[in-house]
Parts: structure tokens; C-alpha cells; sequence
């Protein structure tokens, strides 16, 4: 759930908890387990939210901790678990822990929970080759008490969000407690954001970071602002924690490193137990690559026992039915790190048909599944949105070279011929304006329809409930042409998806319970669909 962009309850064009709390019977019937909640904390909203300025606590632009309650008891009554993200590498420039470390000085205990050092070159050039993942270098220089530049201090995002330096005692305590303040709220876990940058190796030595370089923390290997072997020992110390409360809290972290290996070690049995797995996201649409990487992933996996994830979209990533239509369907990130190449057109027919497709494949897969909102309704990148209303700081650090992660938050469509289609009130502009041409794509659109994504998307989440969660955990991959994926998960369920140019012959696999496309013996290119097993 990206809080701000799901529903809005009170008119001001920004998505809230009470939108939230009025939308959760859609959600449960939807067929979803759990919401993941983008950060709900007071926040001057430099990077949408992940820039904390009190962890214990609700923007008021989202409501209250009496809301927060509210909707706590109302999933839990439904049936759904929450999950809440906490934003822990870095804090806002607001914060009081840095508003009192910028007044105390330098040398100052205050300064000590982050990282400010002396510049090089007389204190002119950043302390060491550290780059920033919005973009530039990540140390910005403060203007000290007494007037003049000073010091500089660390941030590995946007320079409203300072890292804090987690060797400090105070650090890991208070973020203890703040673990408790929310679990003892009854949240039911907490997703990481950030996990590998918060570690830093001793002495802050240089990356070695060419000109130009770009935040490419999946290639990298013994970096030392990411990785380092010590972010370890905060999970486990978080792990305990959770564990203390009766029947366990569920951790996932957000862990974007090189390759399965390296995320396995998040997820050791005292570490998180889930992790994102951005291999999979990151996959071409293509059937050999899919199929390495959901071998590699459960491969690595295996030996630590944690389940897969999966996950296709998010608040950071183009939206996949707009990345599966180009030309290119990798997740092109770059230029800066976060932003998007969005030089290649989609074509967005067929960027829907792998979507519906791909859902139908992440869904069948062993592990547990994430869905980022909208994606239900099949809805595209937002890729035209004027410059003026761009928000996302990867806009600003790029120097206006790469548009960053608006687009995929645009705010959701619910019922309407017009925007604000239902997400506020009309006559009032949504935070980010949405196409005019989401009439089609909205939420009362598509239910009644038996062939829209809306129901493709719930019976198949309805059907993995049912059908899968009583099937063996293993896939096991059948014998298919070079460009199908075709496994079987125990006798539950067969899933075959076509990634060939041509229409597949599918009539010796059984009945088919659901299909992304026509499912009448022959899956057209581009689609998928689920069999029962003979026997199952
Ligand atoms: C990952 C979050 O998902 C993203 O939205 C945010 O910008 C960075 N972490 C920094 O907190």
C-alpha cells in the first residue's frame, strides 16, 4: 500500500488511513493476506515518507495513532495482518536527534548519532568517494553555529535523510524501543527498508567510486557503505525482539545486493525471515531468464530454510504492464540510481497480456507473493506526467535527467468517468494528476467484469488460497519448449506460461482452472494459465 496514492478520506487529495480503513473490504475481498504500509510516520515528505521525523507517531496528512489503532483492529477483524515499514538507516534533516546534532557543534555527542566528519582538501571536498542512490555524492556540507561552512555529514539517499550510525549504543536502544512501540500496538511486522546500508565499515574508507558512477548495489561486491557484514547484527538484535512477543513477528526486508547468495544471508533462521527478492523483478520477459532466476533463488534459499518471494512492482519500480511492453522489459534502473529510462516506448496492449501472465506465474510460485496496489487493475507506468508536478528527489539530484518513481504512484482509480475517479472528492486534485483515460481501468469498472485484471487477479488469489495452500512447497519444472515455463506444484496445480511468439497446444495438461487469456486449449503468446494436475 502506498498510503498516500490508495484512497483519501478527508479532501485534501493525499490518500490516508481513513481511506484505508473504508477500503479494507475490498482488500480483504480481493483475497490478500496482509497489507505492507509505506511509511505512515510525521515526515516532511522529501523522499514520500522515508524521510521519519518522529518513528513513533502518524502524519497528521494521514491521520492519527487513534487511526492507526482503528485500522489495526479492523484488518486484524477481517482477517488481514500489517505490516509497517521502518525507515531506520536514515532519519529527516527534521528529526529532533539532528536538528540537536546540526546546533550542538562538531565534536558534540549530539553529532555522534550520525555521521559528520571534516571534509578533504581543507574541508572543501567530501570526506571520502560515497555516492548518494538519488544521485551525487552522499555527504553535504552544514553551515556550523557560528555562520560558516563546517562539517559534513553522510546521507545515502537525499540529503534530507542523514544516516545515522548504527555503532552508536543510543541508536540501537531507541530503535528497540520503537520496535515495541509498535508491536506492542499490535502490528504484525515490520518491513526493513534499506537493510544493507546500515552498516558501515570502520573508518569510512573510499568505495572507489569512479566519476559518474551510478547506485548500483546489485553489482557491487565488499563495498563498504552497503552489505557490510554488521547490518547482520542489527537484524538479529531486531529478530529477538520480535520474537519476545507471543507467536512471533514476520520481518521482510528490503535487501537490494548481488545476487541470491548474498540475500540468503538476511534471512538465516535468526535473521528476517523474508526478504524482497529484486532478481525476480529485475528479469527480463523472458523464459530462460525467468527460469534461472527462480532456480537460483530457491536454490540459495534452500540451505538457510526461508521461504521465496516474489514481486513484480512497487513504489520504486515502473510499473511491470508498462515494463513487459517495451522493447526492453528489464526494470531499467538507472540514470541516478532510482530513476527510469522511459526513452522506450511500451506498447501497452501487450505490456497488459505478460502482466496478466506474469501474475498468474508469481502467484503460482512457492513462497509468498507481493503485489504493489493498482497492479490489480492492470494499470500502467504514468509516463507523461508534466514536469512541474514531479515530486520524487531522484527529479532534482539527476539535474533533471531521470523522472524518478511518480509515475507508478500516481493515485489510485476507483469509480468515475473522470479524475479524481473516486480517490477523493470531486473537484478536488489528486497530489499527482491522473490520466483522463482511467475510466475504463477503475475499480467499479472492472468488478463486474468476469474478464477484466480486477478478477483475474482475485480468483486467482482466491484459487492460491484454496488450491495451494495445502500443495507440497516444491515446483518442479515439466518438460516444455525452450521459450514455456511449465511446473507443477505437488498435484495442486500445473502452471504454463507461453513466452513463445507462437500459440501453445495445451490440451494434454488437464482442466484448466484459470487462464490469463483464452484458455480454450491453446494459450495465445504472452499468456498463461493454471491446470489441475490429473489426480490432484
Ligand atoms: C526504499 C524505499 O522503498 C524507497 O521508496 C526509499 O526512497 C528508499 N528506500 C530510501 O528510504
Amino acid at each position: 500500500m502506498y498510503l498516500r496514492s490508495f484512497a483519501d478520506s478527508d479532501g485534501d487529495g493525499i490518500g490516508d488511513l481513513g481511506g484505508l480503513l473504508d477500503r479494507l473490504p475490498y482488500l480483504a475481498d480481493l483475497g490478500v493476506d496482509a497489507l505492507w504500509i509505506t511509511p505512515w510516520y510525521p515526515s516532511p515528505m522529501a523522499d514520500g515518507g522515508y524521510d521519519v521525523a518522529d518513528y513513533c507517531d502518524i502524519d497528521p496528512r494521514f491521520g492519527t495513532l487513534a487511526d492507526a489503532d482503528a485500522l489495526l483492529a479492523e484488518a486484524h477483524r477481517l482477517g488481514l495482518r500489517v505490516i509497517t515499514d521502518l525507515v531506520a538507516n536514515h532519519t529527516s534533516e527534521q528529526h529532533p536527534w539532528f536538528v540537536a546534532a546540526l546546533a550542538a557543534g562538531p565534536g558534540s555527542p549530539e553529532r555522534a548519532r550520525y555521521f559528520f566528519r571534516d571534509g578533504r582538501a581543507g574541508g572543501e571536498q567530501p570526506p571520502n568517494d560515497w555516492i548518494s542512490a538519488f544521485g551525487g555524492p552522499a555527504w553535504s556540507r552544514v553551515r556550523e553555529p557560528d555562520g560558516f561552512p563546517g562539517q559534513w555529514y553522510l546521507h545515502l539517499f537525499a540529503p534530507q535523510q542523514p544516516d545515522l550510525d548504527w555503532d552508536h549504543p543510543g541508536v540501537r536502544e531507541d530503535f528497540d524501543a520503537i520496535l515495541r512501540f509498535w508491536f506492542d500496538r499490535g502490528i504484525d511486522g515490520i518491513r526493513v527498508d534499506a537493510a544493507p546500508a546500515m552498516a558501515k565499515v570502520t573508518g569510512l574508507p573510499d568505495a572507489g567510486h569512479g566519476p559518474g558512477a551510478l547506485f548500483e548495489s546489485r553489482t557491487w561486491v565488499g563495498n563498504p557503505h552497503w552489505d557490510v557484514e554488521e547490518v547482520h547484527d542489527i537484524l538479529r538484535r531486531w529478530r529477538r525482539i520480535g520474537d519476545s512477543y507471543e507467536g512471533g513477528r514476520l520481518f521482510v526486508t528490503e535487501a537490494v545486493v548481488n545476487g541470491p547468495e548474498r540475500l540468503s544471508r538476511y534471512v538465516r533462521p535468526d535473521e528476517m525471515h523474508t526478504s524482497f527478492n529484486f532478481d525476480y523483478l529485475t528479469s527480463p520477459w523472458d523464459a530462460r531468464s525467468l527460469r534461472a532466476v527462480i532456480d537460483a533463488s530457491l536454490a540459495a534459499l534452500a540451505p538457510v530454510g526461508a521461504p521465496a518471494t516474489w514481486v513484480l512492482s512497487s513504489h520504486d519500480e515502473t510499473r511491470h504492464a508498462t515494463r513487459f511492453g517495451r522493447a526492453d522489459t528489464t526494470a531499467a534502473i538507472g540514470g541516478g540510481a532510482m530513476g527510469f529510462d522511459t526513452a522506450a516506448p511500451a506498447d501497452r496492449e501487450l505490456g497488459l497480456r505478460r502482466a496478466r501472465a506474469a501474475v498468474l506465474l508469481t502467484l503460482a510460485l512457492p513462497g509468498s507473493a507481493y503485489l504493489y496496489q493498482g497492479e490489480e487493475l492492470g494499470l500502467p507506468e504514468v509516463e507523461d506526467l508534466p514536469e512541474d508536478v514531479l515530486q520524487d528527489p531522484t527529479w532534482e539530484r539527476s539535474g533533471h535527467t531521470a523522472r524518478g518513481r511518480d509515475g507508478c504512484r500516481v493515485p489510485l482509480p476507483w469509480a468515475g468517468d473522470s479524475p479524481p475517479f473516486g480517490f477523493t472528492e470531486d473537484g478536488v486534485a489528486p497530489w499527482l494528476p491522473q490520466p483522463a483515460d482511467w475510466a475504463t481501468s477503475t475499480v467499479a469498472a472492472q468488478r463486474a467484469d468476469p474478464g477484466s485484471t480486477l478478477s483475474l487477479y482475485r480468483t486467482a488469489l482466491h484459487l492460491r488460497r484454496s488450491v495451494l495452500v495445502s500443495a507440497d512447497e516444491s515446483m518442479v519444472w515439466i518438460d516444455a519448449a525452450d521459450d514455456v515455463l511449465a511446473f507443477d506444484r505437488g498435484t495442486a496445480l500445473r502452471c504454463v506460461v507461453n513466452l513463445s511468439g507462437e500459440p501453445l497446444d495445451v490440451t494434454g495438461h488437464g482442466e484448466v482452472l484459470l487462464a490469463s487469456g483464452p484458455g480454450d486449449g491453446r494459450l495465445p503468446p504472452d499468456t498463461a494459465a493454471w491446470f489441475r494436475v490429473d489426480g490432484g
